[in-house]
């Protein structure tokens, strides 16, 4: 269950992390004028292990092999972490963090998922998904025709995992963004999903691996999990032909 308490949380997380990029800088700037002023080399002081100067001052080892280790450690989790991208699996492109699994449904996936992606029920509220399931011989221009007891099923899992659930965090805030009077159809009409998107240059929805606006998994990895994570996010390269 997503908390929106926890958007506290995330902003101050966003403020240490860029403390911590300017402590770096600092870091780093500061080993560069250190060894200009003293005009010792730091850098490879700190490879060697050895400085030029008293040998009372020094201390009795510099712990290679714990540094080795640690070293080797830094690497091996590095390349666990970009494994995805140095094999270019197909199967795990993305690592590591997939998001929580969410609830799914055979029924809903095979009916809904045979035209497009199978939207997660958790992008639209259940009033949406009313209007959709009852107006079948009009969906977009298609007629689903699923008989009774297909649209029941179908209907029971897009409501019991709906946006008002929120169980995720995109699912909280369509929710929260989306007028109560209002019963949009397409996901990508509502408040929530303009405003996500309306950083993407046009030239990229030009890309024709994109299409439309609506193929999701285009740009995001994980549409068909329905988590939407952030780090699930690919986008494709620009079409910079107007066409
Ligand atoms: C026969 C093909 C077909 C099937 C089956 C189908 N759809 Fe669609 N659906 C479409 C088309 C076509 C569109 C419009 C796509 C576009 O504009 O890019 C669409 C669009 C949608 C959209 C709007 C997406 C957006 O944000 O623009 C939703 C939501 C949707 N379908 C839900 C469902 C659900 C739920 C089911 C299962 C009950 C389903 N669809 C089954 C053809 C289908
Ligand atoms: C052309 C690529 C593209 C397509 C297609 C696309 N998105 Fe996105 N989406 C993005 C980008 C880029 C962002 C990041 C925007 C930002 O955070 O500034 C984003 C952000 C999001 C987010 C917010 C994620 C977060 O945690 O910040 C959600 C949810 C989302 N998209 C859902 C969808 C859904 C649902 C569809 C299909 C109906 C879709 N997107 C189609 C590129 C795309």
């Amino acid at each position: 269950m997503y908390l929106p308490t926890g958007e506290a949380f995330k902003t101050l997380h966003e403020a240490l992390s860029w403390i911590m990029l300017a402590m770096v800088f600092f870091h780093v700037a500061g080993v560069v004028v250190e060894s200009r002023v003293h005009h010792e080399n730091l850098v490879m002081a700190m490879i060697t292990g050895r400085k030029p100067g008293d040998a009372a001052e020094g201390i009795p080892s510099s712990h290679r092999w714990i540094g080795a280790i640690l070293t080797l450690g830094v690497v091996a989790g590095a390349l666990w972490f970009f494994q995805g991208k140095l094999t270019g699996s197909p199967a795990r492109p993305y690592l590591p963090f997939v998001g929580k699994a969410l609830p799914d449904n055979k029924t809903w996936r095979s009916e809904c998922g045979s035209c497009h992606l199978a939207y997660h029920p958790t992008l639209l509220p259940v009033r949406s998904w009313k209007a959709l399931m009852d107006r079948q011989d009009d969906h977009f221009g298609e007629a689903l025709g699923l008989d009774a007891t297909v649209t029941a099923e179908v209907f029971k899992f897009l409501q019991d995992n709906s946006a008002e659930t929120g169980l995720t965090e995109p699912a909280h805030k369509i929710n929260r963004f989306i007028p109560k009077d209002a019963t949009p159809l397409r996901i990508i009409e509502t408040g929530y999903w303009i405003e996500k998107h309306r950083g993407v240059a046009e030239g990229v929805w030009r890309n024709p691996k994109v299409g439309s606006k609506a193929n999701c998994g285009a740009c995001h990895l994980d549409a068909g999990r329905g988590t939407f994570e952030d780090a699930a996010m690919r986008l494709p390269k620009w079409n910079r032909r107007p066409d």
